[in-house]
């Protein structure tokens, strides 16, 4: 069984039950898609533990922020990447971290997965979006058809967002119904979610376990309040603790 995670966000707590589950699961690789750090207050021990865990770690564009100073991003994200780059600056593990990330590869093709953080058309940066409406629908449909080609299923992260697309339709998983059977050939984009700052209305992280053909999207619960006050005592803005909160 391997796990699919994305979008940490220097979230430690959020991090340390996922591991704890996969654990109990028995999982034995661990695969990300990037944006480990950002956000959040626990660059240090969240880049720690990804370094030696994780056998893929994709550059997300928290990442690229981080490494290269460039980026599109709103004030508070800005500012948290210039925080996070000097809390991992201004120790030793730290700097090997920011050697770590500036390793990272876009993109990773492991058998039949592909692996990206944005889409299989810029994966740093694009969206793939849920579709909502019928012209959305046909467009993922044309893209599944005529773009995988060379691998069948796309882990991607960067929307925050868990759902799984496939060209018989959307998938959304809730807690009645989260494993589905991807049989061999079928082709489907697979978004993971968030582990550190989910953003569906549900503030309980989110990843994914492929076990053979059976994809299980996972939610599970950790200890918020304990993220935002350290967000908080970092000085990183309030609403960046907020959010977490509300699954926002
Ligand atoms: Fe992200």
């Amino acid at each position: 069984m391997i796990a699919i995670v994305s979008d940490l966000h220097s979230n430690l707590e959020a991090l340390e039950v996922v591991m704890d589950h996969c654990e109990k699961l028995g999982v034995k690789q661990y695969l990300c898609l990037g944006d480990v750090i950002g956000y959040g207050p626990d660059p240090y021990a969240v880049s720690t533990i990804a370094r030696k865990t994780f056998s893929a770690s994709l550059m997300g564009n928290h990442e690229e922020a981080l490494v290269t100073g460039k980026h599109r991003f709103n004030p508070l994200a800005a500012r948290a990447i210039d925080w996070t780059r000097e809390e991992l600056g201004s120790r030793a593990e730290g700097i090997e971290s920011l050697d770590w990330f500036r390793q990272r590869q876009p993109f990773v093709l492991k058998g039949n997965l592909l692996l990206v953080h944005g889409s299989i058309y810029d994966p740093v940066h694009d969206y793939v979006d849920e579709p909502e409406n019928p012209v959305e629908s046909q467009q993922m449909i044309d893209t599944l058809s005529r773009d995988f080609s060379g691998f069948d299923i796309c882990f991607v992260g960067h929307n925050h967002t868990p759902f799984m697309a496939t060209k018989l339709g959307i998938m959304v998983p809730h807690d009645g119904h989260r494993t589905f059977r991807v049989p061999k050939g079928h082709k489907a984009y697979v978004c993971v979610g968030s582990v550190g700052q989910p953003r569906d209305r549900d503030n309980r992280v989110s990843f994914a376990t492929l076990d053979e053909d059976r994809l299980t999207f996972h939610r599970l619960k950790y200890d918020i309040q304990k993220t935002q006050t350290k967000i908080l005592k970092a000085g990183l803005n309030r609403f960046l603790a907020e959010r977490l909160g509300e699954g926002l």
